[in-house]
């Protein structure tokens, strides 16, 4: 996820108030939302539901009463789901407790997440709680920000004798719900993000903008998937069972799968989104790309770039990693060269 320090400078330096700025690979949101609460409009689309319902809930969030409404409904809902729960494979017992899963059944059955904001918020608020930390989460110790191997879960907590914790979910999530709107509500300019493929929504996209009474976008800022990297959809895996998937993971029939991991077809996807997103900037647009420093990534989205906008001057801007990557955990002790920034400027 871009910091959004990062994100807040690099439309700060590039737009000015009532500019659009566009993200084709929207992730969390990051972009989007850092542009609306500068009062710009932001517009963004992504394929991962899971990035896209975080986005969606920080673009438009339903009142704290409406979601604590809601998720008392669930509450009082979920007993009606003991056999859907019980019938769930044994990672989910001895992830969630007996309680926790028959609501988490009930969410999953009936909130609209696509289209109700009530409904994107309360599974927002779920997606983000759903696991982690024993004591800060509703699962058994896992880690927060990628859903672990089942088999291996399982195996760790018996080894560890660890067993669910046993906490009350609507007491839990209504605690995290007034922690999140301490502040009240921020004050955004009118910003949209999209559940979907880039390469199928940009050719509509400007039927959006002009919806949202925005100009063409002056800034392209985004930052897309790397190449091999094939877990957008795998690491979320129980986060996208809670939004109607598959109850355990695949890593092979993930339907994105080939894109990131073959180069070509990679390079493809890359050329057909900046292709498509070209044509939606306005003349005098600047482009802002990070990326992976690694050689595949790098080499072909600086060739895409330069192809797709060859009127507009390259600059780059390394991004060395200061932190241990999540891989490091693991034991991996090869060297990571970081990140990159490509600024394309108009000439
Ligand atoms: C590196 S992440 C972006 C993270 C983002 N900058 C943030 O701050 O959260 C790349 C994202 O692109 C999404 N993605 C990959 N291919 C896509 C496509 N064809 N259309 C839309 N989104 C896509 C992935 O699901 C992933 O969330």
């Amino acid at each position: 996820m871009f910091p959004t320090t990062f994100a807040d400078g690099v439309i700060e330096k590039y737009t000015q108030p009532g500019d659009t700025v566009l993200d084709p690979f929207a992730g969390r949101g990051t972009a989007v939302f850092s542009a609306a609460i500068n009062g710009r409009c932001g517009i963004g689309i992504e394929l991962n539901p899971v990035g896209w319902v975080y986005a969606r809930a920080k673009l438009r969030p339903a009142t704290l009463k409406a979601v604590e409404q809601r998720l008392s409904e669930l509450s009082r809902i979920a007993p009606n789901f003991r056999r859907a729960a019980a019938e769930l494979p044994e990672f989910y017992h001895r992830c969630f407790t007996a309680n926790v899963r028959r609501f988490l059944c009930a969410a999953r059955s009936e909130l609209d997440w696509s289209r109700r904001a009530v409904d994107w918020t309360a599974m927002a608020i779920l997606l983000i709680n759903l696991h982690g930390k024993r004591d800060a989460s509703l699962s058994n110790q896992m880690r927060q920000t990628k859903s672990m191997s089942p088999d291996y879960a399982v195996r760790w907590w018996r080894e560890h004798k660890l067993l669910p914790p046993d906490v009350e979910p609507i007491q839990f999530l209504r605690k995290r719900l007034n922690w999140r709107y301490a502040k009240g509500r921020p004050k955004l300019s009118p910003s949209q993000v999209y559940l979907g493929d880039s390469v199928h929504l940009l050719p509509d996209l400007h039927h959006s903008i002009r919806s949202l009474d925005a100009p063409p976008p002056r800034l392209l800022f985004t930052s897309p998937p790397y190449c091999g990297v094939t877990n957008y959809h795998y690491d979320q895996w129980l986060r996208l069972w809670l939004l109607g998937g598959k109850p355990l993971p695949s890593r092979l029939n993930g339907r994105h799968r080939g894109r990131f991991a073959d180069q070509e077809k990679y390079r493809e996807m890359l050329e057909q989104v900046f292709c498509k997103a070209a044509g939606l900037l306005s003349a005098d647009s600047v482009i802002y790309v990070r990326t992976d420093m690694r050689k595949t990534t790098y080499d072909t989205t600086k060739e895409v770039l330069q192809k797709v906008f060859p009127d507009k001057k390259l600059t780059q801007r390394a991004r060395p990693f200061r932190r241990p990557t999540q891989t490091r955990l693991f034991g991996d002790k090869l060297p990571k060269e970081g990140e990159v920034d490509l600024i394309l400027l108009p000439a």
